[in-house]
């Protein structure tokens, strides 16, 4: 499967079955992990057989059974040293790594809320933990979400050029919190792309998830380069 075929297939998915990760698995995992940390500047850290995390009552009021396996995505609150923000940044590492999930036969579902921090995830000093993400084996591969009209993130998509109408059909798929989708995405009178958030739950987050479709649904690195430590971006 293809990084594009991912996104047409990729849905979330909150039941999963007891089977454990392939040894495989893991360490492509951990290795997209450690690349992605080290680029933009986070903590993201795979959890295997936490059996506390999704426990409560709030994980299965929100419907998750058997979650073991997680991706805790946590990073430094201070963001000297990088042009995105960590919200930005999170979101962006987070759609890398659920489509690579997919890929590897896995399937996912970024939590923000449902989920209890447990010893087995490591916070350090002046760290926050943002969100994690569900992973393994589904019960089943999900359900495609109710889709929102491309106009609702951008309002000029009838006469935009067709790059940028495939990066849209691409946010359209992405996961979003509550399947909100509050963003704009615009094109300058410069020609370059804007992309901003509205205001709602986790919309600075999904912003960086949105910026990571459009780039694949576009062929264009537009915001790549902002998501990186300026160490990393200057090749250092
Ligand atoms: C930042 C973020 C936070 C989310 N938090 C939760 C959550 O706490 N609980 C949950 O069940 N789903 C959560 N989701 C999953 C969304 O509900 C889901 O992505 C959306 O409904 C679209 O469905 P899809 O992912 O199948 O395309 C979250 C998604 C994002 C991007």
């Amino acid at each position: 499967m293809t990084l594009e075929e991912a996104v047409f297939v990729r849905h979330s998915v909150r039941r999963f079955r007891s089977e454990p990760l392939a040894k495989e698995q893991v360490e492509e995992l951990q290795a997209r992990i450690r690349m992605l940390n080290e680029n933009f500047a986070l903590h993201m850290q795979l959890v295997l057989n936490d059996d506390m995390a999704f426990s409560s009552g709030m994980a299965h009021y929100g419907s998750f059974q058997n979650v073991k396996n997680y991706i805790a995505v946590a990073g430094q609150r201070n963001t000297a040293g990088c042009e995105a923000t960590l919200d930005e940044r999170v979101g962006y590492a987070t759609a890398e790594m659920v489509l690579l999930a997919q890929m590897l036969g896995l399937n996912t579902c970024v939590v923000g809320l449902t989920f209890k921090k447990t010893s087995m995830v490591e916070i350090d000093d002046g760290e926050k933990l943002e969100l994690v993400v569900a992973i393994g084996y589904g019960e089943t591969s999900g359900v495609q979400h109710s889709m929102k009209p491309a106009t609702r993130v951008a309002p000029g998509y009838g006469s935009a050029p067709d790059w940028f109408k495939r990066g849209i059909d691409f946010v359209m798929l992405a996961p979003s919190a509550l399947n909100q989708f509050k963003a704009k995405f615009t094109i300058d009178e410069n020609g370059r792309v804007v992309a901003k958030h509205r205001f709602g739950f986790f919309t600075k987050i999904d912003l960086g998830i949105f910026k990571y479709f459009f780039e694949l649904g576009s062929g264009r690195e537009i915001f790549r380069k902002s998501m990186q430590t300026l160490r990393s971006s200057d090749g250092v």
